[in-house]
């Protein structure tokens, strides 16, 4: 087995500040970042803070950054670094940080509770759904997120502007919008509740200017930007344009 000695920066502190500090540390064949922090903490800085759980990119929970770009530690393989490398790791930086590696991800789940839940079908036993396949797939893209917030640390539209975060719910939330207003069996409509008018007005679907920097950092794979927001752009400007609409919308206002 090959190890080598790396250089490492980790960034350590608290709510009161902190700095990157430097370490030497082991590195074996076919580790991932995760290892490297866990051997720091058995080795040289046991009071290390980090959060994970799975080692199997499944539970989000090792999100940081390493070089300056948003990855999970456990998915990441040092093989990827040149040893000669300095691999910097730093908390997520559109989120507070608790201590060291630990941020405060609170807004995500505040963000998550603004979504309306799904509005069952009336009449239709649950067990008793049917959808077609292709409707099926589409849910089953988005299902597939692990919550590691990736996405929404690195989206520019909050990452650098605090000031946003109060209108603006962040890909994960809006690819939620997406796939409830796609949803073939949501009957949000009967409750006069109007998810495409929701994601422009209380989730800011407006702030996203498609730069897809959160398609490029999830660890799924998942094509938020071209298969979620796109979508729901399309749709909200189509329910905006449609003279049908229009005409519906005047009506209903008299
Ligand atoms: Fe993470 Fe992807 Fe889910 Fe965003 S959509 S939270 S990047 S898994
Ligand atoms: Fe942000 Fe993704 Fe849109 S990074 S700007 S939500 S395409
Ligand atoms: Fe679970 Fe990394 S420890 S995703």
């Amino acid at each position: 087995m090959t190890t080598y000695d790396a250089s490492f920066r980790v960034w350590r502190g608290d709510t009161g500040g902190g700095a990157l500090r430097d370490f030497t540390v082991e590195v074996n064949e076919g580790e991932v970042v995760l290892d490297i922090i866990h051997r720091l903490q058995a080795t040289q800085a046991p009071d290390l803070a980090v959060r994970w759980n799975c080692k199997a990119g499944k539970c989000g929970s090792c999100s940081a950054e390493i070089n300056g770009r948003p990855r999970l530690m456990c998915m990441t393989r040092m093989s990827v670094f040149a040893r000669e490398e300095t691999v910097t790791v730093t908390p997520l930086r559109a989120f507070p940080v608790v201590r060291d590696l630990v941020t405060d991800v609170s807004f995500n789940y505040e963000k998550a509770r603004e979504v309306p839940a799904f509005v069952p079908p009336k009449g239709v036993a649950a067990g008793e759904y049917r959808m077609r396949q292709i409707d099926v797939e589409r849910s089953q893209e988005f299902r597939k997120c692990i919550e590691c917030f990736l996405c929404q640390d690195t989206c520019h539209v909050v990452r650098d502007h605090e000031e946003n975060k109060a209108a603006f719910a962040g890909p994960r939330f809006l690819m939620r919008v997406a796939e409830l207003d796609m949803h073939p069996l949501d009957a949000a409509d009967e409750t006069g509740l109007d998810r495409r008018a929701g994601a422009q007005d209380e989730h800011g679907l407006g702030y996203c200017n498609i730069t897809k920097c959160c398609t490029e950092v999830c660890p799924e794979h998942i094509k938020i930007t071209d298969n979620a927001l796109i979508p729901l752009k399309e749709r909200v400007v189509d329910r905006k344009y449609d003279p049908l609409v229009w005409l519906g919308n005047k009506i209903g206002r008299r």
